[in-house]
């Protein structure tokens, strides 16, 4: 068995952390793990397999001798520090912004698009896809592939833990403050978070929908390979720390009943269908946060037209909307190409 020189880029952050854990629960082939992060890291420390890593600064010769480099330290560290890791012989899996919607850079969810991660030739990097389009098209595909998605109408309720470290904290400390009856300080999002609901994630763009929203829609597009989905989306920010909900309809082209979509997806890998409304069972984000599934119910055929269904939908943000969908295609790379 081969085994390879990893790297974790924001090893301190909320994801980097996940991609630790993940590494060590599916037992990656690592030969040498390095932890990277900024100058305020510096002496830090990291448990991998029972033994405390030190946590490395960023550099541009960080990448010597490395083959695979998970990024997860913003989108600018990537636009940088990405192309010298590729220069340098590794092979990039980003789960930043910054390259997903390139053309010659394959853009992934392993359960849906597999084959894409043969592209990853052509620029050495391979984009890890939006947390909120990951769990969105694991539960799409399927219904895509039988009876074509023609509309998405997609809602989320993110949770904080997607903004990183900081936003877990701003929620814990606003919510302490409130319980307290002290002033809450409102730091990270432009309004508090504590008990309120924010209908904005990212900026807002010229067409009045926001960054993510639109990460949404493109995103969705070019992993299903099908410019043909229309899809539009409201993205909110809710009070929850890990693990993100999405309320999404769909306009099929043929008839699908919900029945069928219920088998359907249940057979699916990686999916998981918990629809007993009976007996008050349905996804919940307390339930999904740790672990690795996309959880689906809420199934329904839509009344307000022909060929149409609701669902809901619940993944852990930092597990496969992240840090776990980022090592399934690190598996397929060393397993089919390196
Ligand atoms: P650090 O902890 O040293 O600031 P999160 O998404 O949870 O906020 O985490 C962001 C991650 O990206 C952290 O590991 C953070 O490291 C890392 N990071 C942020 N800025 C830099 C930088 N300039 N160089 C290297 N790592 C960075």
């Amino acid at each position: 068995m081969k085994f390879f020189n990893v790297a974790v880029v924001g090893a301190t952050g909320a994801v980097g952390n996940e991609m630790i854990k993940i590494l060590e629960e599916r037992d990656f082939p690592v030969a040498k793990l390095r932890l990277l992060a900024s100058e305020r890291s510096l002496g830090k420390t990291l448990e991998y397999k029972g033994r405390h890593l030190p946590v490395e600064v960023l550099k541009e010769d960080s990448f010597t001798d490395v083959q695979i480099g998970l990024f997860s330290a913003g989108g600018g560290i990537s636009e940088k520090y990405a192309p010298l890791a590729v220069q340098a012989g590794c092979v990039v899996v980003d789960n930043t912004s910054a390259f997903r919607m390139a053309p010659d850079v394959p853009l992934v969810v392993p359960e849906v698009n597999p084959e894409a991660i043969a592209q990853y030739k052509r620029r050495g990097i391979i984009a890890n896809p939006n947390c909120s389009t990951i769990q969105m098209v694991a539960a799409l595909k399927p219904i895509h592939d039988a009876v074509r998605i023609k509309r998405v109408v997609v809602s989320t309720y993110q949770a904080v833990s997607g903004t990183g470290k900081k936003a877990i904290e701003e929620l814990s400390e606003q919510t302490r403050a409130l319980l307290g009856m002290r002033e809450p300080v409102v730091k990270v999002y432009p309004h508090r978070i504590a008990f309120n609901c924010l209908p904005q994630i990212d900026i807002f763009l010229d067409n009045g929908y926001t960054r993510e929203e639109m990460k949404m829609v493109n995103e969705t597009k070019k992993i299903m390979n099908d410019d043909a989905i229309a899809v539009t989306a409201t993205t909110v920010r809710v009070p929850v720390f890990y693990a993100h909900s999405e309320s999404i309809n769909i306009e099929t082209e043929k008839k699908i009943t919900a029945d069928e979509v219920r088998e359907l997806l249940a057979k699916t890998p990686g999916l998981k269908v918990i629809d007993d409304p009976k007996n008050l069972r349905y996804p919940l984000a307390i339930d999904a946060a740790g672990r690795d599934e996309t959880f689906v119910g809420r199934i329904r055929e839509d009344e307000s037209i022909a060929n149409g269904i609701n669902m809901w939908v619940v993944s852990d943000n930092l597990r496969k909307g992240a840090a776990l969908n980022a090592v399934q295609i690190a598996e397929i790379l060393v397993r089919d190409y390196l």
